[in-house]
């Protein structure tokens, strides 16, 4: 299924988000509007904000409270892509240069520092301090992954487990919060939120697992971003780690250098990745995640939008954008 048949349910919802995120990207200052309408005009998949509309609504949501807490999260995530890509010096997002490359990284930065608060502001309108609580404390959690990161970069002997901290805090974390929110709105019981966000955080996973993944093997045009970015950036993620968990001795050393130097030979190390099947590896890894989310809904009334909640999951692993 693509993501179309998939949010073929919610479409309505998600033209109400759309609207919401539109108007909401109102500034007085120019630059802010331009920078805003460049990265939400190259669209983007919109996965957090669907998954808030359809836990709401297979929970039997009626409200229209979801709709400015679906575009928060959206902002969230876009002022993570704005500040990832100042990070990662990258310059193709969504098929166009990124924000950085044309417009520069201050304004940039600047330009995320203005979603961040913006979506602050719109979760105080929500009123739900429950919700308040999850999107706030996930906005620091994402902060700290992305710095985490940073620590990583460049060092070989980053464990798997620290790792997997780092796919938790960056990516997970805004999952699980997206889809805890649409359970709250929708006035869950205890149970419910906290299987709508262990369903988050398992697909998160599964997603950036196989971003990593893609980050390999993917096609440009599809995934609308470079390819090889992590290798050059010396980000030790699964496929590497894997490497030097079972590599050769040589094949160790070699994935060892890219990481510390980012000045790898890319063809040397898709192979050494290849003859060690590590993406397969991390693929799999991916795939036991996206098992554990589709387990955490086994509760949930049976609906259409539960059945959506479920096909996400193999959208996720099977996603070639
Ligand atoms: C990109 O997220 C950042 C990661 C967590 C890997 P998406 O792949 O959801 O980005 P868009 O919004 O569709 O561009
Ligand atoms: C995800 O990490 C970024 C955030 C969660 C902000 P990546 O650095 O792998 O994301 P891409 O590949 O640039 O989209
Ligand atoms: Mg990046
Ligand atoms: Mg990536």
């Amino acid at each position: 299924m693509n993501l179309t048949e998939l949010t073929a349910p919610i479409s309505n919802d998600m033209k109400a988000v759309d609207a919401v995120i539109r108007s909401r990207l109102d500034s007085e200052v120019v630059l802010i509007r331009t920078i805003g309408d460049y990265i939400v005009g190259a669209g983007g998949k919109r996965m957090r904000p669907a998954m808030v509309l359809m836990v709401a609504r297979a929970l039997g949501y009626q409200g229209e409270i979801h709709h400015l807490l679906a575009a928060v999260v959206e902002f969230i995530h876009t002022a993570t892509l704005l500040h990832d890509d100042v990070v990662d010096e990258s310059d193709m997002r969504r098929g166009r240069n990124t924000a950085n490359a044309v417009f520069g990284n201050a304004a940039s930065v600047l330009v995320g520092d203005y979603l961040y608060s913006r979506s602050f502001e719109m979760m105080v309108e929500s009123n739900s301090m429950p919700a308040m609580a999850v999107l706030s404390s996930a906005t620091t959690v994402i902060a700290e992954g992305e710095v985490l990161q940073l620590l990583n970069v460049h060092d070989p002997d980053v464990s798997l487990e620290r790792y997997l901290q780092v796919v938790r805090y960056k990516t997970a974390k805004l999952f699980e919060a997206a889809a805890q929110v649409g359970a709250i709105v929708a006035g869950a019981t205890p149970q419910q939120e906290e299987a709508a966000a262990a369903y988050g955080r398992h697909i998160g996973t599964a997603f950036q697992l196989i971003d990593d993944v893609l980050d390999y093997t993917g096609d440009v045009e599809a995934l609308g971003k470079n390819v090889g970015d992590d290798l050059r950036e010396g980000k030790p993620t699964m496929p590497l780690i894997r490497v030097m968990e079972i590599g050769t001795a040589e094949q160790k050393q070699l994935v060892q250098d890219a990481i510390r130097t980012g000045e790898a030979d890319f063809a040397a190390v898709a192979l050494a990745i290849h003859e060690t099947q590590a993406l397969d590896y991390t693929r799999q890894a991916a795939v036991a995640e996206a098992e554990l989310a589709r387990l955490a809904l086994a509760d949930y009334p049976v609906s259409v939008h539960l059945e959506s909640l479920l096909e996400f999951c193999s959208f996720a692993v099977e996603r070639d954008r």
